[in-house]
């Protein structure tokens, strides 16, 4: 074996055992069949640090962790777990001698061991009090505590997610890697157990690279988030910034709703119903897709908190329906309520009259009345439109 792939029998846990590891992907590229599905991938998770990996289904998520789980021979790049090199083409460390947990999304429990023999599975260095101790202590942080001697089959979705989290904590791994790991559960449960294995993984600073496709998820727990598309990173930053500062057109739409206009840029402006907002820097005379949040509009009368900019134009909806989502209130309208008001795009006025709105809490103007609607600037992105093709 080389000198710098260093075999570690680090994931039994001993007790007192502290520390976690940063997490390296190199250069990796990964083919199926010769298929590319992961493509020419760097990405580093900080120790102590939680990244979500997001991205459509297909785009490769899964392939990535496995690759770092050492489940799937690296082909190209390299892979390094707290500094030391455990994947390059033909040296493969084993998922064992990685220190890594991981919870797969198909990741069932053993139905022949009890909840203990599960939870305690990875214990392999303990005495059997010892292993008894952390088992216990596990549970109780999943909230547990009555279920040692439970079977699989008589726990509930949830809990079961809860039991498999606990086996993945259990040896104190230096780097936990969660597969859509609340996928299987329904939302109030899916926010419990996300809420709680959030706690527990920040609590313990461990080290976590957590896969999914739902954007509300990663938000929620990442610190970053990387956003992969068609097997590579679009883009990498702190949640704020992906949402406020997307890179790509890919990127707003992928992390929530937005309202489309074709337009051009004409001396460094394009052109909205509501006015001119700045181009961001795209040529003159180029063609745009200019993409604005639902929450930028701002009704007149509607609660919606603090404004980041000045809005501009006040415009005329006519209000086509109006739903209670929750949190928010979600207004659609049609912004053509004065024919003869027209804007620059190319697909003028007409094509895009239908507007959505989002008001937080309960706002729900009837429909065929009419709104006053203004736009906050600064929630407008403006993206290249792609070529014809
Ligand atoms: N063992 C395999 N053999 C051949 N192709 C595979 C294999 N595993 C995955 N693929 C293909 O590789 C691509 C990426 O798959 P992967 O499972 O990594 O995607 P994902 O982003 O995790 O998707 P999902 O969100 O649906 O779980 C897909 O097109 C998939 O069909
Ligand atoms: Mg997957």
């Amino acid at each position: 074996m080389q000198a710098g792939l260093e075999y570690r029998h680090g994931s039994g846990y001993e007790p007192g055992m502290t520390g976690c590891a940063g997490l390296d992907l190199i250069g990796v590229n990964h083919a199926y069949d010769g298929t590319p599905v992961v493509r020419d991938f760097t990405l580093s998770v900080a120790p102590g640090e939680l990244v979500c990996l997001l991205g459509p289904s297909g785009c490769g998520k899964t392939t990535v962790l496995r690759l770092l789980a050492g489940l799937e021979p690296l082909q190209q790049g390299r892979i390094a777990i707290a500094g030391k090199v455990v994947g390059e083409p033909g040296r493969d460390l084993p998922p064992e001698a990685r220190g890594v947990g991981f919870v797969f999304q198909d990741m069932a429990l053993f139905p022949h061991l009890d909840i203990a023999g599960n939870v305690g599975f990875g214990l392999r260095r303990l005495s059997a009090g010892e292993k008894r101790t952390r088992v216990k202590a596990m549970l109780n942080r999943v909230h547990l505590d009555g279920f040692v001697h439970a079977w699989p089959h008589q726990l509930s979705g949830g809990q079961q997610q809860r039991v498999a989290l606990a086996r993945a904590l259990a040896p104190a791994p230096r780097a936990m890697l969660l597969d859509e790991p609340f996928s299987g559960l329904d939302t109030r449960l899916r926010s419990a157990v996300r809420d709680e294995a959030l706690h527990l993984l920040k609590s313990d600073k461990v080290t976590t690279l957590v896969v999914t496709h739902d954007p509300e998820e990663a938000m929620f727990m990442a610190d970053r988030i990387a956003v992969m598309r068609d097997g590579a990173l679009e883009q990498v930053g702190r949640p704020a910034e992906i949402y406020t500062q997307p890179a790509s057109e890919f990127v707003a739409e992928f992390m929530g709703e937005v309202n489309r206009i074709d337009s051009v840029v004409r001396d460094g402006h394009v052109a909205t119903p509501f006015g001119r907002v700045q181009a961001n820097g795209h040529a003159e005379g180029k063609a745009v897709h200019v993409l604005i949040r639902p929450e930028a509009l701002k009704v007149a009368g509607a609660e919606q908190g603090i404004v980041t900019a000045p809005p501009i134009g006040v415009l005329p909806a006519r209000v086509l329906a109006s739903r209670l989502l929750g949190r928010t209130s979600w207004v659609h309208v049609c912004l053509n309520t004065d024919p003869t008001h027209r804007h620059e795009g190319p697909g003028g006025l007409e094509e895009h009259s239908h507007w959505h709105v989002r008001v937080p809490g309960h706002f729900l103007p009837a429909e065929g009345s009419e709104l006053r609607i203004s736009l906050d600037p600064r929630q407008v992105f403006v993206f290249p439109a792609p070529a014809p093709t």
